[in-house]
């Protein structure tokens, strides 16, 4: 088969590394991919919304699966732009239709979902800049802290949780009357802030029967002891030590079976990932949000644990018979130590010469934002190219065997201004 990713981090570096080991695969082309996916695939300059151009790649290389990794294109459409077409319809894509993507594309919408199908998450209200001062007296009768939501995507900048009510009135005008967040503030989630650990449940779905795939934490903050900006993800670990059997046996009974059923009453086509982000509130699960998609970087520690051919379990997605399918997990833990440009998340710079990739012992780097530059001799240089830049993993009978290989690969591979954190997995050795 031949088989196209779409996305350009880490997540699709990921995906690349594990479809390229399959028997069922012919060639693999990525659009627009990263200097590692070049190195086992084709990349393709072509962006993961441009539908058209994705059309023609697709049908110039008889590609007979898209496997889409950011939330974009899915919310965009690109589930139902293959189904319209006469001469894609027949090609799968791994993702929701566009209806189903309005599980992460709209928080409003995916809150009354939850609340149609008694999907455990916070209790909420929906303003609009019509309802402004109903929305400025339903924060008056909270307590702190506020969790306000953007309801569309806001490159993940969309939650803001201000502990005083002074800041929450402030942010809440800001971000409907000015709209701070563009059209994704043009309705804005206020919900009950949920206190707990958190942690992320991935499932993947042929539209009726679903794998659950290992759970996996992610460090969002920039700073050591979760401080300092959101980010798009420093680090994660797999699996998570305290989602043990017991808890996610009540992930799947009130949360993945009740979303799998309530689409597909809906009517709603969903053939793909669930990423569902949660809260462990005393060993009871209740659902922050969901994406339609996987995490960056937790496919970077989920997929590494996933022995079984990936490329057959995305036929079981596309055939609808998921089901037949075996799922084998590797039992050893996944850890990936993510290596970002000075100043990420704000300001950062670009085209820096990364060096140490080949030094890189008992662990895999996956790319995140890098690029190939052919130069003099036609050596290919790797240069930086995002803020999030390379995404090491390592496997270990412990969590702390495995950490202890992403950090010294962490420190072997060099580019200027390099910045990572040193404490993921630290809380979990608390517990
Ligand atoms: P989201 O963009 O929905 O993932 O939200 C970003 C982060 O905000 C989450 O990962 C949580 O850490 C936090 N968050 C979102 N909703 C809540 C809530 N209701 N209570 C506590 N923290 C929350
Ligand atoms: N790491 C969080 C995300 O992918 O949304």
């Amino acid at each position: 088969m031949n088989i196209l990713i779409l996305g350009s981090g880490g997540r699709e570096h990921a995906f690349a590394w594990k479809l390229a080991q399959s028997k069922k695969l012919n060639k693999l082309f990525i659009a627009p991919g990263n200097a590692g996916t070049a190195g086992v695939g084709t990349n393709v300059n072509i962006s993961a919304t441009d539908f058209n151009a994705i059309k023609k790649l697709v049908l110039e290389n008889t590609i007979s699966m898209v496997i889409v990794g950011p939330e974009d294109p899915l919310v965009k459409g690109i589930y139902d732009f293959f189904l319209s077409d006469v001469r894609l319809k027949n090609i799968p894509v791994i993702g929701p239709s566009k209806d189903g993507a309005q599980l992460e594309g709209s928080k409003d919408f995916s809150k009354r979902f939850m609340f149609r199908h008694n999907i455990p998450t916070a209790s909420y209200e929906t303003f609009t800049r019509d309802t402004l001062t109903e929305g400025l007296k339903f924060l008056e009768t909270l307590t702190p802290p506020y969790v306000l939501k953007a309801d569309g995507l806001a490159a993940g900048k969309g939650v803001v949780i201000p502990t005083t009510l002074d800041e929450a009135k402030k942010e809440l005008t800001e971000m409907l009357a000015n709209a701070k967040f563009g059209n994704a503030s043009a309705k804005v989630v206020i919900e009950e802030f949920l206190k707990g650990i958190e942690l992320s449940v991935f499932v993947l779905t042929d539209g009726t029967t679903y794998k659950i795939l290992p759970s996996a934490k992610d460090y969002k903050r920039i700073g050591e002891g979760d401080t300092g900006l959101n980010t798009g993800g420093m680090g994660a670990i797999s699996p998570v030590p305290f989602a043990d059997e017991a808890f996610i046996k009540k992930v799947e009974e009130q949360v993945i079976i009740p979303t799998i059923n309530g689409l597909k009453q809906e009517g709603i086509i969903y053939k793909g990932f669930i990423f569902i982000g949660l809260m462990n509130m005393n060993g009871d699960p209740k659902v922050i949000e969901y994406n339609v998609r996987m995490g960056d970087p937790e496919t970077e520690v989920v997929i590494p644990r996933i022995k079984s051919d990936l490329l057959d379990l995305f036929e079981g997605v596309a055939n609808e018979n998921l089901n037949e399918k075996k799922i084998e997990l590797d039992s050893r833990f996944a850890t990936t130590v993510m290596l970002v440009a000075g100043g990420y998340p704000e300001e950062y710079k670009k085209g820096d010469v990364i060096t140490g990739l080949e030094l890189v012992k008992n662990s895999i780097a996956f790319h995140a934002g890098t690029s190939q530059l052919s130069t003099k001799n036609h050596q290919p240089t790797t240069v930086t190219n995002g803020g999030r830049v390379i995404a090491v993993t390592s496997y270990g009978n412990t969590m702390d065997e495995a950490l202890k290989k992403s950090f010294a690969n962490a420190e072997r591979i060099k580019f200027k201004d390099k910045y990572y954190r040193k404490d993921i997995g630290n809380d979990l050795k608390e517990l």
